[in-house]
């Protein structure tokens, strides 16, 4: 964690625009719509960026959106970083500790899961209530910086309870049917075996992903109050009988992507 990359990139998003972004947003596979919604955007490529990496997977875009939503001044991640990409745990969650030296508060973070619990259905949307780190690493690994967070930071309450509630309220006045589980993070890029799988629905997971974990516990050390919603964009292996495809994520969020970004959008008015 690199205090002057850290500045350096800060430095050059604030150069291209006069707002204060409250409120950062990690837009997962598929659903980096949601910044197409954004009012006055800015955008800036992650290439562009000082010390960013840049993203390879299709499906996500690479860049910064910022602006106005819902009346909320927003910075929005347009595809992140992952760690089978092959980058290190830093660089994954660098963008969190820019949002945070750019006055972010809050995160919402999303992503596209594996279903893992049988009556989940893909096109299902999750509030995340808890997480297990699966990843046989972290972010937080190294020399702390004490003016960042502590050293042996609290996880008891990763995603911010008041924002579950919130965001609960928001789906009953929506009409949207909303889960709540426990995400798991495995490297991946393969997705899970079958007897994978079970171990993890056995460990109390409620669906499974690559990424979202590191975000989220540079978050926690930052202080940022987060927000975790994943798309079930399939089932899980060995819970319905055809194999996994990347294709078939696209396809499910591109079909919830309306809901989402209703959902998305109403959960932002009601924010702090
Ligand atoms: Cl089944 N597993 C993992 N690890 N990530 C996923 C997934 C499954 N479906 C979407 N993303």
């Amino acid at each position: 964690m690199d205090k002057h990359k850290i500045n350096e990139a800060t430095a050059f998003i604030k150069k291209q625009f006069h707002i204060t972004p409250s409120i950062g947003l990690i837009l997962g596979s598929g659903l980096g719509v949601l910044a197409g919604e954004i009012e006055n955007p800015i955008n800036i490529d992650y290439k562009d960026i000082p010390h960013f990496p840049e993203s390879t997977v299709s499906g996500h875009k690479g860049r910064l959106v910022i602006g106005t939503l819902q009346g909320k001044s927003v910075i929005a991640m347009q595809g992140r970083f992952h760690f089978y990409e092959g980058y290190t745990m830093k660089q994954v969650t660098f963008p969190v500790r820019v949002m945070k030296a750019l006055g972010v508060h809050s995160l919402i973070v999303t992503n596209a899961a594996g279903g893992i619990r049988e009556d989940f259905k893909p096109g299902d949307l999750m509030l995340i209530t808890d997480h297990i780190n699966n990843m046989g690493t972290n972010p937080l690994i190294g020399p702390n910086d004490t003016e960042m967070g502590a050293r042996f930071p609290d996880m008891s309450e990763p995603y911010d309870r008041e924002y579950i509630d919130l965001a609960t309220t928001c789906a009953k006045e929506l009409d949207l049917n909303i889960r709540k589980g426990i995400y798991v993070a495995n490297t991946g890029p393969m997705y899970e075996t079958s007897a994978e799988v079970k171990m993890l629905r056995m460990l109390g997971a409620d669906a499974v992903g690559m990424s979202t974990v590191p975000e989220v516990v540079v978050a926690n050390h930052a202080q940022i109050r987060v927000l975790g919603i994943s798309c079930i964009s399939n089932m899980a292996a060995g819970i319905l009988p055809q194999p996994l495809t990347h294709d078939e994520v696209i396809e499910t969020t591109n079909k919830v992507k309306k809901h989402f970004l209703q959902f998305v959008q109403h959960v932002l008015k009601k924010l702090p």
